[in-house]
């Protein structure tokens, strides 16, 4: 099977390459920086493709030619949600693939109304138009938050207080602002496990299309700081920050003021709204789909990671 990443160069692109290598996948990949690549994922690809931007269609074209999957892993822009991925499901079409893993990765929308997180209604859109396409047919991977934008690690996401999240590792004296009573659970992927369920889920060809809902850990903000401290020896301070309306209302006025054009500045709000309330939340998993894929504990983590 010759699988296709689209976006190849980002955080989840460059982990997809080895899990579907050695479940027997060929993997081509489409980038706008070849010299991002790590060189040992470039050696090991079938053929790395240049393109422009996400709208260079000739080099679209050219990528998809005797593809059997596309996994489009573009990084979380609104163009790339929206545009990006029409204007490549419309290029699959053209070639009559029909295999789509959408960029998603996401806490579970699909039980989200318009407007609860602005960002997500570009998927829901992107979704839609999937959805009527006679053609495609998409795989979509829910896994809440990724850890390592949980924790806001350098240039993976930040969820931090400062974007209205909740953890600061604030130089090894741990913080974490809370809304609610800090009981409410968080679903929290890696992003390795992210790659290595996706891989398990495109090379099993009895799966031709769904939703599936894969996570590491779930855990309120008050077991992840028992587990921190266990690990570290080190105290999380514990903020909470007042009631779910409470943190509905300030969302309400931050939105309100700063209105849609700036919505990364209080979208953080909303997906904790969500979250808490259980609306985002993932109600089933497939966690054991794929016994293969192993699961790493909150504590093995933050060993890894010394400066969380
Ligand atoms: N649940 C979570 O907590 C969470 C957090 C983060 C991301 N995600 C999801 O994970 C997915 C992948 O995110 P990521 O962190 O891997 O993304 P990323 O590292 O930021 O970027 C992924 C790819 O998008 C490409 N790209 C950016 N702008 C482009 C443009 N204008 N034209 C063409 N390509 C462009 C990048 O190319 P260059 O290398 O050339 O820049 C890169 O190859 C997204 O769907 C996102 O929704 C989820």
């Amino acid at each position: 099977m010759l699988v296709l990443i689209v976006g190849i160069t980002g955080n989840v692109g460059q982990k997809l390459v080895e899990p579907l290598r050695k479940r027997g996948a060929q993997v081509r990949g489409l980038a706008r920086h070849k010299s991002k690549m790590n060189s040992d994922n470039l050696l090991a690809l079938e053929s790395f493709h240049d393109m422009e931007a996400w709208h260079d269609v000739p080099a679209i074209r050219k990528a998809l030619r005797g593809v059997d999957t596309v996994i489009c892993a573009y990084g979380p822009v609104p163009e790339l949600v929206l545009e990006g991925q029409l204007l490549l499901v419309r290029l699959m079409e053209e070639q009559g693939i029909s295999r789509f893993i959408p960029a998603a990765w996401n806490l579970d929308w699909t039980a989200l109304d318009w407007g609860d997180i602005v960002y997500y209604d570009l998927f829901l859109a992107t979704q839609r138009q999937l959805a009527v396409s006679p053609t495609i047919k998409p795989l979509y991977v829910f896994i809440g938050f990724f850890a390592e934008t949980f924790f806001s690690l350098p240039s993976l996401g930040v969820f931090n207080p400062a974007t209205h999240g909740v953890w600061d590792s604030n130089d090894g004296a741990p913080r974490a602002e809370f809304w609610g009573t800090g009981d409410e659970k968080w679903q929290i992927t890696t992003e390795q496990e992210a790659a290595e369920f996706t891989a398990a889920l495109v090379c099993d060809q009895s799966r031709q299309s769904g939703r599936y809902r894969y996570c590491s850990w779930e855990y309120s903000i008050k077991e992840i700081a028992a587990v921190y401290e266990k690990e570290k020896g080190i105290a999380v301070r514990l903020e909470p920050q007042g009631t779910l309306d409470d943190l509905k209302a300030i969302a309400a006025a931050d939105q309100h003021e700063l209105g849609l054009s700036r919505f990364w500045e209080w979208m953080g709000y909303t997906y904790q709204i969500h979250h808490m309330s259980g609306k985002a939340l993932m109600t089933t998993r497939d966690d054991n789909l794929y016994p293969e894929v192993k699961k790493v504990g909150l504590g093995q983590f933050l060993r890894e990671y010394p400066e969380i």
